[in-house]
């Protein structure tokens, strides 16, 4: 049992005043009967909670797709620079979601936000070899001998990178680059390790989950069912 305020936040429908609001104008019934006391207590598991003529679904977990602009730290707060979690919508407030993973302040692109702990654990574990797919623009051309270093993984001082691609664009200064782990810069420091640096980089994929590119920078939105089948729904990167 939960209150009724909680219940319809963990909608991801309305912002907190606005439900007050609601429920104080009479226009929340649940179980058919109209309510107007915003701590009453409902079952969350069978309660039928309608707003405003709408039929409301509590949710425990929201999972969000953040567009990352460039100059967004990731992280759920910082002192000194704008943090990705200003850009999520105030009826997500509730869920206190937080990044999945670590883009640099720097990078763009696709941003997983959630509550859901678990899901953010085997998302960012190695060992689940969900690769995440950048686009990389170089100072200097990449060369086809870059691809078998690539290949061979990379010995760094806090841990071994596994198997990684890179795939060489039409203008030879830029790159796809996938990665199976997510440390401190390692795309950077990859491209450093055979001479290059990395110029600008933008996150596109994470398994078989593309970024929307309809969403604009610092836009966000709920992942569709089908979308978070194909997070964890891993393509044979180095198939052909
Ligand atoms: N690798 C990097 O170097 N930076 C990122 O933001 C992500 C991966």
């Amino acid at each position: 049992m939960i209150r009724l305020d909680k219940y319809i936040a963990h909608s991801g429908i309305s912002s907190r005043r606005r439900i007050k609001q609601l429920i104080h104008d009479g226009l929340v019934t649940v179980n058919g009967e109209s309510v107007n006391d915003s701590g009453m207590r409902v079952d969350e598991n069978t309660a039928k909670v309608y707003m405003d003529g709408q039929r409301v679904y509590y949710r425990r977990y929201v999972y969000l797709m953040l567009n990352k602009p460039a100059g967004y730290v990731s992280a759920r707060e910082d002192r000194h620079y704008p943090f990705v979690t200003e850009l999520v919508p105030e009826e997500y407030d509730y869920y206190r979601v937080y990044p999945v993973g670590r883009l640099d302040i720097n990078t763009e692109g696709l941003l997983i936000l959630t509550n859901d702990g678990a899901f953010a654990h085997k998302l960012t574990s190695p060992d689940k070899n969900v690769y995440k797919k950048y686009f990389a623009r170089l100072s200097r051309p990449a060369e086809e001998a870059d691809i078998a270093v690539f290949r061979a993984g990379m010995e760094f001082k806090e841990f071994t990178a596994k198997p990684a691609k890179l795939e060489i664009l039409d203008d030879p200064r830029e790159v796809y680059v996938y990665i199976a782990e997510g440390k401190y810069h390692q795309v950077k420091r990859m491209c450093d390790r055979v001479g290059k640096s990395v110029e600008y980089l933008k996150r596109v994929k994470i398994g078989s989950l593309e970024l929307d590119e309809s969403l604009a920078p610092g836009e966000v939105r709920e992942l569709t069912d089908e979308e978070m089948r194909l997070v964890f729904a891993q393509e044979d990167i180095f198939a052909d």
